[in-house]
Order: C-alpha cells, then sequence, then structure tokens
C-alpha cells in the first residue's frame, strides 16, 4: 500500500513542479493540505513521504470501518432505511445538493449513534506532560492514560438504553432538529478531542453521509450475517464480511 502512495506522491510531486512557476497569490488559498506539507523547508523528502502516507493511511480504514458500522446500524433497524431514503428521495438521478446534507436530520442522528456505539477508534490515547490525580489515582508525567470511550458510551448510567441503536436520542423533541447539546454528548468523540483532534473530521463527516445517501439512493441493502467486530488497532469488522447489494427498484 505505502508503496502505491509513494507513487501517488511523486507524481504529485512532478506536477506540482510543472505548476509552481504558475501559481499566483490567489492560488495559494485553495493549495491542497499535501501540497503544503510538500513545500516545508524544514523537513526532507522523505519525512513528508512519510507524513503523506500517514494522512492517507489515516482515513482508509478508518472510515471503511465507519461506513461499514453505520450500514449495519441502519439495516438492523427496520424503519431506518426507507426514512434515510425519504431524506435524499429528489437526489436519485442529480448530485446531492448542501442543502439535504445540512437537512438530513434522521441520517445524521443514525451516524452520531452509530459512533456512539461503534466508534472505530474506540478508545484515545495521551501521554501525561505533568504529574496529575485522575479518579484517585496519582499518576506521573509520561504516563500513557488510555480513554475508554466507547465502554463510557455504552454504559445505562450516561446514555438510557445505552446499548440499543436509538437515533431518536440525537433528535431534539421540540425543534426537530438533529442535535449533540444533550446529557453526556461530550464522550461521544470518534475523532478525538484537543488538540491532537483528527484533522479529516469535517471531511469525513460530510462523506459518511454522502456515502450512505447514495448507497441507500442506489442498493437494497443487508447484512447476509450480522456484522462482528474484533479488537485490532481499531475497531474493525470481523472479516469475511456478507454484505449484499441488490439495485434498487423505482
Ligand atoms: C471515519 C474516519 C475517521 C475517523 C473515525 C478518524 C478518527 C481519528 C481519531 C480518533 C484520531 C485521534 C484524535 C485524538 O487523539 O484526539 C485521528 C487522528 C488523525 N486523523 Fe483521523 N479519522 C478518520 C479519518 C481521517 C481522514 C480522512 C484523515 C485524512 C485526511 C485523517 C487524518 C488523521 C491524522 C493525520 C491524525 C493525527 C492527528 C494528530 O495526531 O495530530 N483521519 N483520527
Amino acid at each position: 500500500m505505502s508503496s502505491v502512495i509513494s507513487e501517488i506522491i511523486d507524481n504529485e510531486l512532478e506536477e506540482h513542479k510543472k505548476s509552481a512557476a504558475c501559481e499566483d497569490e490567489d492560488a495559494a488559498g485553495l493549495r491542497s493540505v499535501f501540497l503544503n506539507i510538500l513545500e516545508l523547508k524544514e523537513l526532507d523528502i522523505r519525512d513528508k513521504k512519510s507524513a503523506i502516507i500517514d494522512f492517507i493511511a489515516a482515513g482508509i480504514e478508518t472510515l471503511a470501518n465507519t461506513l461499514l458500522f453505520v450500514l449495519s446500524s441502519v439495516t438492523g433497524e427496520e424503519s431506518a432505511i426507507p426514512r434515510i431514503y425519504e431524506e435524499f428521495r429528489e437526489y436519485r438521478d442529480t448530485n446531492i445538493l448542501q442543502d439535504a446534507l445540512t437537512n438530513a436530520t434522521y441520517t445524521k442522528a443514525c451516524i452520531q449513534e452509530s459512533y456512539r456505539l461503534r466508534p472505530t477508534a474506540f478508545c484515545l490515547a495521551r501521554i501525561l506532560e505533568e504529574d496529575m490525580e485522575l479518579s484517585g489515582y496519582s499518576l506521573n508525567a509520561g504516563t500513557v492514560v488510555l480513554c475508554q470511550n466507547m465502554i463510557a458510551c455504552h454504559k445505562d448510567s450516561n446514555f438510557q438504553e445505552a446499548k440499543q441503536f436509538c437515533p431518536e436520542r440525537w433528535i431534539d423533541a421540540s425543534s426537530g432538529n438533529f442535535t449533540v447539546n444533550v446529557d453526556s454528548a461530550s464522550i461521544v468523540v470518534p475523532f478525538g478531542v484537543g488538540r491532537r483532534t483528527c484533522p479529516g473530521k469535517r471531511f469525513v463527516e460530510m462523506e459518511v453521509v454522502l456515502l450512505l445517501a447514495k448507497l441507500v439512493l442506489a442498493f437494497d441493502v443487508s447484512f447476509v450475517k450480522p456484522l462482528e467486530t474484533e479488537f485490532e488497532f481499531l475497531l474493525a469488522p470481523k472479516t469475511p464480511l456478507s454484505l449484499r447489494l441488490r439495485d434498487r427498484e423505482l
């Protein structure tokens, strides 16, 4: 995989060399993250390549796992797929527009609920910079602390009927809008928190809605066998998977 990515980066470098001569000031704002990395003077090319490979690799399995978890959740809930389909029905034959993404309350609630139940990054790691006390434990600087956010999300003390897939908990009862302003929402952190938050978050949040909408519009999706998970470095689907996609009859 990294040799393929390395080749892509070499091509990008060549393109960059060609286009550098004709770049104007306005174009600077549009430069991709990759080109910005490539331009860092203090890094040598191997470090630049490795930073870009990290960037690409960080978004491959995480996104694929997340999408499978969302699909598994929504296919397990009888009314979910028809409701998602309804939110995007008018875009069957056209591009999905920003408005649809903004208004897709139920779809976003399903995704948020899937993040709560099966976050592919199921725990967050930090190395303490200074001595501190956490829950009565005195910890020295340098200690590795794992925040088991998925375990916390599965506790009834944090979410009512915590093990149940219930997208409605993310829909405000009075306005009918998607909301993350609910008790304990701050422990649902699929992209991490603070300074090391995932830089792909914004992109992924849009991408998962789009991918789910496009799949539901085009196919009847079902799992032949229920999806099981296993702990690798990430929370991952157990393979082989048995997923069935049938062209949707209009
Ligand atoms: C569903 C998809 C994704 C999930 C669930 C995810 C999740 C995460 C999480 C939990 C972290 C650690 C944050 C922390 O420690 O607080 C992280 C870091 C990171 N992610 Fe993502 N990510 C996803 C997609 C992406 C994509 C598409 C990219 C590339 C654009 C990306 C690039 C990175 C990078 C470079 C870091 C390291 C940031 C740092 O250490 O400062 N991720 N991601």
